[in-house]
């Protein structure tokens, strides 16, 4: 089974919009194998945003993201990094189609309120900044047949 990180970002919680965003994800089937609520320090932003250090956006995105506390969470499901990046929607909130959760509720590409892996090999990367291995849960849901 595939697994990704996804960020919910400061302005998830500044909005009270949390459960709104998890119940997004959870309805559509995909499984949470681990969830922290934290205020994260500029150091591991660095290192997760490291592709995008140097663009003008950057010190502006570090700034958002250093701005409250993000939730991030392991997302397990088959294709999960795909799946999860169709829910999320495009980067460029005016490209966001309505039904998504940038394109529901984010006005400006730096503000896009989620962050998810672009890849698996991402995936693998940003899990290990955030969760030890021992922060990550196996569990059964038989008792949700549907899935
Ligand atoms: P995220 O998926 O967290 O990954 C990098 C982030 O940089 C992105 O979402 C946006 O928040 C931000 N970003 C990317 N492109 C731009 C842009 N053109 N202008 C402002 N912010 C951007």
């Amino acid at each position: 089974m595939e697994r990704t990180l996804v960020m919910l970002k400061p302005g998830v919680l500044q909005r009270r919009i949390v459960g709104e965003v998890l119940s997004r994800f959870e309805r559509k089937g995909l499984k949470i194998a681990a969830l922290r609520l934290l205020v994260l320090d500029r150091a591991v932003v660095e290192a997760h945003y490291r592709e995008h250090a140097g663009k003008e956006f950057y010190e502006k995105l570090l700034e958002y993201t250093l701005s409250g506390p993000v939730i991030l969470l392991i997302l397990e499901g088959e294709d999960a990094v795909f799946m999860v990046r169709r829910l999320v929607g495009p980067t460029d909130v005016r490209e966001a189609p309505p039904g998504t959760i940038r394109g529901d509720y984010a006005y400006r590409t730096r503000l896009n309120i989620v962050h998810a892996s672009d890849s698996p090999a991402n995936a693998e990367r940003e899990i290990a900044l955030f969760f030890t291995p021992q922060d990550i849960v196996t569990w059964k849901d038989e008792n949700a047949p549907w899935f």
